[in-house]
């Protein structure tokens, strides 16, 4: 399975931060944004990676990144997205590395303090279609929400005013090749952009979308609030591992739960 991370977008909720730079090259705690994503498709097994960036620092990537030896990968793609399209306009752009494979995609805000392991495992060996990983919110409206009937996700909402339930769909999307062809039929949203949630919607309707629950806690960093609890959460995990003794995380000063 090939991984996709997407890091274009205008990233104007966190303006004038993201002024001079590109948001997934803000600091998360210890780490540049764009590191968390990366990492979770290395966690998961995943090494055939590509980048979609975008904006006038989309060179800082390579300089930050460069081959991703950080991760222990040989190499990393990158690809350009002109304009902010939106987030499935960005993951068209990877049709030509996913070559017919099977994907994984990660949105470049998105942090999580688990793995992804187990559900790509699971998305392996499922034939065909679509699997996302959902997480119980407080504040649903904030995300694509997905209503749940006899244990099966039957519709998404984007960012409803009255959310069906409180399963925030993740950032984290794995598809089957079609993808590009199901991308190829949207049309541009309310907000102008290409809706990752119609994609899976067309998924739901063709009957083949499965999900799982993320364990662990889950955040994304697109907002002055989101970013600071990012922060917050990272820093927190970091703390619990350096006092479990763990040599990876050996952090000073962290804050405290
Ligand atoms: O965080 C999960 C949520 O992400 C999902 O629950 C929603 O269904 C999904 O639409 C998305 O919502 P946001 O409105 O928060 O997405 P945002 O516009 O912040 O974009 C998230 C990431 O996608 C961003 O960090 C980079 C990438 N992106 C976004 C756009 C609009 C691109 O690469 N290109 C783009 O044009």
């Amino acid at each position: 399975m090939k991984g996709i991370v997407l890091a274009g977008g205008s990233g104007s909720r966190l303006f004038p931060l993201t002024k001079i730079t590109n948001k997934h090259l803000l600091p998360i705690f210890d780490r540049p944004m764009i590191y968390y994503p990366i990492q979770t498709l290395v966690d998961a097994g995943i090494r055939d990676i590509m980048i979609v960036t975008g904006g006038r620092n989309s060179g800082d990537f390579l300089r930050l990144l460069a081959n991703g030896k950080e991760f222990g990968l040989k190499h990393i793609n990158y690809t350009y997205q002109e304009g902010e399209g939106g987030i499935a306009d960005a993951l068209a752009l990877a049709e030509h590395f996913a070559d017919g494979q099977k994907i994984c995609v990660v949105l470049g805000d998105n942090i999580i303090e688990g793995d992804v392991k187990s559900a790509v495992e699971q998305f392996r060996a499922q034939e065909k279609g679509a699997h996302i990983l959902l997480k119980e919110v407080t504040d649903a409206e904030r995300f694509g929400v997905a209503e749940v009937d006899g244990g099966k996700v039957v519709g998404i909402e984007e960012k409803p005013k009255r959310p069906k339930s409180n399963f925030a769909v993740t950032g984290i999307y794995m598809y089957d090749a079609t993808v590009f062809e199901k991308i190829r039929t949207l049309v541009p949203s309310r907000r102008g952009e290409l809706e990752i949630t119609d994609v899976n919607n067309a998924y739901i309707r063709e009957g083949t979308m499965t999900h799982s629950l993320l364990h662990g806690w889950w955040t994304d960093a697109g907002t002055f609030d989101s970013l600071l609890r990012a922060a917050n959460l990272v820093a927190q995990s970091a703390g619990r591992e350096a006092e479990a003794g763990s040599p990876a995380s050996a952090v000073e000063g962290t804050v405290r739960a």
